[in-house]
């Protein structure tokens, strides 16, 4: 499908990443990496662990920066962080002194918004999370899921225009992953975010995106780029359908052409 070009967000052009450049140490972890996220795209980037998948998104975020290349958001090079990009890491990044309301509202305190209104959107994302009922509890008392969907609130309160995830659901039960897949999803359609989003578990890829980037190794390439062809509407049945089941093992070959033989 032909985008328009004026709804590009994001477009990588011609990344290397070396990090220690010009020393001895001098390694590259991205090579000649071109990709492009347009509006409301839900764009995931799924590769083994050492391909650049971090990499890529911290440049994405402004807290690196490419060697070669460019990155750019609405075709302005980015050279930091701003708050038209959130940021979801894969370890928990709560501020363990601030309750949950106040880890919500942290970044709305930094912008001119009444304390009527911050309470207002805190409010609204916590609905939007189901964590209504913890707003006063600090994030030890919290499991690891929960706190997950505290900072995506966290960063959605701040309505960026694009959502940065690094792995978020990495260290979670399959059944609360599967969970915070769906609500996800549910963020994804009702706030028409831009979602970048990292993992190395192919069939989280697949159910989330509507184009999924392939990444192999050393150094990091874009191996293939997958328009995800599935409904809208998703829940958890889709992962059974065979036109589901098809992505996966066609990424699954791409990745680990060997997978089927005993080594
Ligand atoms: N600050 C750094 N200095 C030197 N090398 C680094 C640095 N950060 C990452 N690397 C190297 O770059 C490569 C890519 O790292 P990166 O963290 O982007 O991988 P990843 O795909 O996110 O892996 P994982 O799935 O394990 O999180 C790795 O080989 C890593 O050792
Ligand atoms: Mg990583």
């Amino acid at each position: 499908m032909d985008k328009n070009p004026m709804d590009l967000k994001i477009a990588v052009k011609g990344i290397d990443k070396v990090y220690n450049d010009g020393k001895k140490s001098a390694f590259k972890a991205i090579d000649d990496v071109s990709l492009n996220v347009y509006k409301n795209e839900f764009v995931c980037i799924v590769g083994p662990s050492g391909c650049g998948k971090s990499t890529m998104l911290r440049m994405m975020a402004g807290l690196d920066f490419p060697t070669k290349g460019i990155i750019t958001i609405d075709g302005k090079k980015i050279i930091g962080p701003g708050d038209d990009r959130g940021m979801v890491f894969q370890t928990y990044t709560l501020f363990p002194w601030l309750r949950v309301e106040d880890n919500i509202q942290f970044g709305l305190k930094l912008q001119k918004f009444t304390k009527a209104e911050q309470e207002e959107i805190t409010y609204k994302y916590l609905r939007i999370i189901g964590l209504e009922k913890f707003a006063k509890c600090y994030p030890k008392e919290l499991s690891g899921g929960m706190k997950q969907r505290v900072a995506i609130a966290r960063a959605l309160a701040n309505n960026p225009e694009v959502l940065l995830m690094d792995e978020p659901f990495g260290a979670l039960d399959l059944f609360t992953k599967s969970q915070m897949q769906l609500l996800m999803r549910d963020i994804w359609q009702k706030e028409k975010t831009t979602v970048i989003f990292i993992t190395h578990d192919i069939e989280e890829a697949v159910f989330l995106g509507t184009k999924v980037y392939v990444m192999t190794p050393s150094p990091g390439r874009i191996h293939a780029e997958i328009e995800i062809d599935l409904p809208e509407n998703r829940d958890l049945d889709l992962k059974d359908t065979p036109e589901f089941i098809k992505i996966r093992r066609s990424i699954n070959e791409m990745l680990h052409p060997d997978s089927n033989k005993l080594k």
